[in-house]
């Protein structure tokens, strides 16, 4: 039973039902991203000793920079002290796996080799001593490295940060440079950039020559990063390209602020490499914070969400600009190693090693939805409250939506694409949160909420539905063959009634809708007619409700009176017991509860109540997903009571189930084309073999959701009671 509810269900669905999702499953990163630029990952001896982790480098990046090993401080502790070891491990483990590297870093405030300020008598050297130990230092370096390093970051982080307009200088407060006032800079002026370039290129003629910065999308630390390499270009440095590290947050930076960095930098090279990519779970960015470690503590699903959006986001921008974007690097392999602590969660593995969706979401980018700009021609949902513009839909299926709530830190819209879990909204200039759908919806009908800051909230705009257990917000999107479910002004209406009706199984009052058709209750030749019943089921979360609100059951079964594709009959929809089912025990259900209720309680007022024919060859069952999965338990339990049967996404008959091809007239099976459209034709031909009349509707664009069910509704029940 639980292989048959899983069949049905999406991806993102599935996840939610229980089973693991494995996200790796697929292209690594490095091939997905072959036409843009490489993808790189930063290390450590722990990630190229344990096979788990190896696996994961090679399958995922082609380019690999060491996190700590290569730097000044670690190689190069003493004058003519050098500590090769651990890099030489990490370069000869790029070397046999055929990974190139990236060299990581040759000239830094941090890390350094601070003995090279100092002789031996602990006294400062003069510019000119610094300069040949660090020309001795990159040489050596270069030459050890350079046949498996494509690209050196050769000076890190030697420009000021914003929001410090003053700094005391000598004891005097004065205008802040634009350089960080680093040992280096102290010493030589900003001559030891050019320096170190210059030693650089002496040793390695063709390597990529890198400037390396954080914090390069705020506003005036791109400018002094943009003034010191237009410069030092200009000056004949030889300068390539720039680095931006990329320690960023699931809030910051938004994509016009970063692509503003990207294209000022584009004025001065043409090379950009985003080397030290990761996204920090609280509102901190940069490159020089530090947090402490400590067991994993789990984070909030929507903190997921929010961090896959910011990914998603981040590199739709990157491919729009690989043109001069040659490689992104992620700062560390997992969180259990990410030098933010594991508890910031900040990469697309977990401290298990295990891929997130995050990996998925990077990976399987749709290229053509890249510069995909949706048709401003969005009007207010049809299901919106009164006076409500939003959310708003256009022609083409996109969703547009906007929410008031000043203070919020996040909202998101459980309604997207990509499996991403949600459309994530921003904060406008006006302070209101807006966000388009990435792309079209699904036609039909769909449940949704609001997350706001982690709590659950209905959108104020629309109108409510009952769904996963809750009154969840709706929006219709329009479908191609809508007529068939809309309200038609010039043509007879039946009407819903509403039926109570004490169920001693249960101790409860229980509620079933009727539908009674146009000609119900209407003397014909003097009698009143008698009429077929169907009865109808929701689904998981559902109640009886759902069928005649947003399944339409009601306008669907007027037009096909109307149309003359039917022969009235009454249709039955009640609450089918499916709200108390608990996740992982689906393998446990039954139906028994609801088959009492249903065959011993419902059915005898319904036959009572109503003008009805009480009998098996005029009474269907048919129900979507896990109605559907009822229908199926309690037909073949129940043969006797019903003889038309109906799995709307909800699994499939086999002919050894059944048996007697004399016990049911016909049997109906459908799903959305996005669901197992394989699994429902198969059935449907193996019954046909089997001589049974089967009939199958795969509805085309749709998946688990309502317009799939109408549509099978409105074919099921062309072909019921003949
Ligand atoms: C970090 C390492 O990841 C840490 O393990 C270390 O303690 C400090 O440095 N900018 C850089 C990287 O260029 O070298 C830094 O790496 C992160 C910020």
């Amino acid at each position: 039973m639980i292989g048959m509810l899983l069949a049905l269900t999406s991806t993102a669905a599935m996840a939610q039902w229980g089973r693991p999702v494995d996200y790796a499953a697929g292209p690594g990163l490095k091939d997905a991203y072959k036409e843009y630029f490489t993808i790189g990952v930063a290390v450590n001896q722990g990630n190229i000793s344990d096979p788990a982790q190896i696996e994961i480098i090679k399958k995922q990046y082609n380019s690999v920079t060491a996190e700590n090993d290569w730097k000044p401080g670690e190689i190069h502790p003493k004058e003519g002290v050098w500590n090769f070891e651990k890099a030489d491990k990490i370069a000869n483990f790029c070397r046999e796996n055929g990974i190139k590297m990236r060299g990581h870093c040759l000239c830094w405030h941090s890390q350094f080799a601070d003995w090279m300020f100092t002789d031996k008598k602990g006294k400062p050297v003069k510019k000119e001593v610094f300069y040949e130990r660090l020309r001795d230092h990159i040489h050596t370096v270069v030459n050890r490295y350079k046949d498996v390093v494509y690209a050196w970051d050769v000076v890190n982080e030697a420009m000021a940060d914003d929001g410090r307009p003053f700094e005391f200088v000598d004891g005097k407060m004065v205008k802040a440079s634009p350089y960080r006032q680093s040992r280096h800079f102290k010493l030589c002026g900003d001559e030891f950039i050019a320096k170190a370039f210059e030693f650089a290129r002496e040793a390695d003629p063709t390597g990529v020559l890198i400037y390396n910065d954080y914090s390069c999308v705020d506003n005036g630390k791109r400018e002094r990063i943009y003034e010191m390499v237009k410069k030092m270009k200009e000056a004949g440095v030889p300068i390539d390209g720039i680095g931006m590290q990329g320690h960023y947050n699931i809030y910051f930076p938004e994509e016009e602020q970063l692509e503003k960095a990207i294209n000022r930098f584009k004025e001065i090279v043409n090379i950009i490499h985003i080397t030290e990519l990761d996204l920090r779970t609280n509102t901190e960015s940069g490159g020089q914070l530090m947090f402490s470690r400590g067991e994993a503590k789990p984070q909030a699903p929507y903190i997921g969400t929010l961090q896959e959006d910011q990914y998603a986001r981040l590199f739709k921008i990157f491919r729009k600009h690989k043109d001069v974007i040659k490689n992104v690097t992620f700062w560390n392999l997992t969180d259990k190693d990410s030098w933010l602590g594991v508890n910031n969660h900040p990469l697309p593995f977990d401290e298990n090693f295990k891929a997130k969706r995050s990996l998925q979401i990077i990976r399987d980018f749709d290229a053509a939805a890249d510069n995909r700009v949706p048709k401003e021609d969005f009007v207010p949902n049809p299901m919106n409250q009164p006076g409500q513009q939003y959310p708003m839909v256009n022609s083409e299926g996109f969703a547009r939506f906007r929410v008031e709530a000043p203070d919020a830190k996040s909202v998101i819209v459980s309604l997207g694409l990509g499996g991403r879990g949600g459309t994530v909204l921003r904060k406008d200039k006006d302070g209101v949160w807006v966000g388009t759908t990435e792309g079209p919806m699904d036609p039909g009908f769909h449940y949704y909420h609001l997350t706001i800051d982690g709590g659950v909230f209905n959108d104020p705009g629309t109108h409510n539905y009952f769904g996963s257990c809750r009154w969840e917000s709706g929006i219709e999107i329009p479908a191609p063959d809508q007529d068939f479910y809309a309200w038609r002004k010039d043509i007879p209406h039946g009407n819903i009634q509403q039926v109570n009706f004490w169920s001693e199984s249960t101790g409860k009052m229980q509620t079933a809708n009727v539908y009674l058709p146009p000609t119900y209750g209407k003397l014909v030749k003097g009698k009143q007619e008698r009429y077929p019943v169907l009865y109808l089921q929701h689904g998981w979360g559902e109640n009886e409700t759902s069928w005649p609100v947003q399944g339409k059951a009601g306008i669907i079964m007027d037009n096909l009176i109307a149309d003359g594709k039917i022969k009235p009959f009454i249709v039955v929809m009640a609450y089918g017991l499916t709200n108390d089912f608990k996740f992982g025990t689906i393998n446990k259900f039954e139906a028994k509860e609801f088959e009492k209720l249903l065959i011993d309680e419902l059915m005898p007022v319904i036959d009572k109540q109503f003008l009805t024919k009480p009998d098996k060859w005029n009474r269907a069952l048919a129900g979507l997903s896990m109605g559907g999965m009822e229908t199926k338990l309690i037909t073949l339990r129940r043969p006797e009571v019903f003889g038309y049967w109906g799995l709307l996404s909800g699994g499939q008959y086999a002919p050894d189930e059944i048996k007697d091809p004399k016990v049911v007239k016909y049997i109906f099976e459908g799903c959305g084309d996005k669901e197992n459209p394989d699994g429902i034709n198969k059935s449907v031909a193996d019954l046909k073999a089997a001589g049974y009349n089967a009939e199958g509707l795969i509805s085309e664009g749709t998946a688990h959701e309502f317009l799939t069910w109408r549509r099978c509704l409105y074919k099921m029940a062309q072909s019921l009671f003949k």
